[in-house]
């Protein structure tokens, strides 16, 4: 990347054409490159929660699609029911994942398409879906640019008069797999890139591994250096003054400004505040759920205990990481409380503490 220049990325976890909605399989990487395709709502849907699309971003594009795809779908067979089809893949798609607040606000953006439709040819009415989901696509991609340039202002600043290279630590994968554009967290770690050196590190982020499989290989695939943790390491890295700021995505935003994010993240906040490390959440403004007033009030995605205690191996098939029986726990996502939060970078601006007020004023009532 040259010194300056905007950030890019070459990774495009999705493509849509005349009814198909292409993803790339990202239960596969860093393995394989391969395409999912789903022509209908309910396979994005079990895309979704099958964990082949995911990033809170990312789903709500992929759900968009996925009811552009239902349309194309039913009015090729029965046009009249084109209604009731939507309505029950928009209920499908947003009961797929339920933390992430982004999904069901593009399946609501679309549905209001649709309703607004109502009574125009089926055709007209596919066309004004499709537009309505790239308008999506397109605002998230450049959501995630200006997330990036300021979130990485706002790190800078904060480095004023450091000695040697920054380092930022990061959790899961808030970045090109998991939006439509660079990625809200490693938006913030390109743009950072772009302007100077930087060394990165990512969690592993047990039991999916999106730091290990996704991060890794979206930032090699840009040529950007990264250096993997085991999540378990990552607080006495702070401890020893080894990070100079931590990075993450969101799921959802609480009016009060608790932020629900990948499990892990609330653990990175506490080491972060304790040692006075800077603690950034990027997210775009989609991800802000005022009706939702506290991070208790977040629904949190508990999945299915054999995926800690299973591992899936490349060619198919799994090993086991525990004795046959063992029961585990998995809850999906953490809360992180406001009060521990230096600042929300979003495309509307930055919100520093106490969040509620700034929050307010980046959504529309
Ligand atoms: O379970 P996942 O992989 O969908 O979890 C993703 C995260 O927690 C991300 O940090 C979040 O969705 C933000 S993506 C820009």
């Amino acid at each position: 990347m040259t010194k300056g220049s905007v950030p890019t990325t070459r990774v495009s976890p999705y493509s849509y054409a005349a009814g198909r909605l292409r993803l790339l399989d990202q239960r596969l990487l860093p393995h394989q490159e391969a395409f999912l395709d789903c022509e209908s709502a309910a396979q994005t849907a079990e895309a979704i929660r099958s964990l082949a699309v995911r990033g809170a971003p990312l789903i709500g594009v992929a759900a968009a699609y996925g009811l552009c795809a239902e349309a194309r779908r039913v009015v090729a067979r029965v046009p009249d029911d084109l209604d009731v089809a939507l309505a029950l893949g928009a209920e499908r798609l947003v009961s797929s994942r339920p933390t992430a607040v982004n999904l069901a606000w593009a399946v609501g953006r679309m549905r209001a398409v649709a309703e607004a439709s109502s009574g125009r040819d089926a055709g007209e009415r596919i066309l004004m879906l499709e537009a309505e989901a790239h308008r999506i696509a397109e605002e998230d991609r450049l959501a995630c640019l200006t997330i990036g340039r300021l979130g990485a202002a706002w790190l800078r600043a904060r480095w004023t008069g450091l000695a040697g290279t920054p380092t930022v630590l990061t959790h899961c994968n808030a970045g090109a797999l998991a939006t439509a554009g660079i990625g809200t967290a490693l938006g913030v770690v390109r743009a950072l890139a772009a302007e100077g050196p930087i060394a990165i590190l990512a969690d592993e982020t047990r039991p999916f591994l999106q730091g290990a499989r996704l991060t890794a290989w979206e930032l090699r695939e840009d040529g950007l250096d990264v250096v993997l943790l085991p999540d378990v390491a990552a607080a006495s890295l702070i401890a020893r003054g080894r990070v100079q700021g931590v990075v993450v995505g969101a799921d959802r935003i609480a009016a009060n400004g608790d932020v629900a994010n990948k499990v892990g993240t609330y653990g990175l906040a506490l080491a972060a505040r304790a040692h006075g490390v800077p603690f950034v959440v990027a997210a775009p403004t989609t991800t802000i759920d005022l009706a939702t007033p506290d991070g208790a009030s977040i629904p949190i995605e508990e999945r299915d205990g054999k995926e800690v205690v299973t591992l899936p191996l490349p060619g198919g098939g799994s090993v086991a990481l525990a004795p046959e029986g063992v029961g585990a726990l998995y809850p999906a996502f953490d809360v992180t409380p406001a009060a521990l939060v230096d600042a929300i970078v979003t495309e509307l601006g930055i919100s520093e503490p106490p969040h509620a007020r700034t929050l307010a004023r980046f959504v529309p009532p």
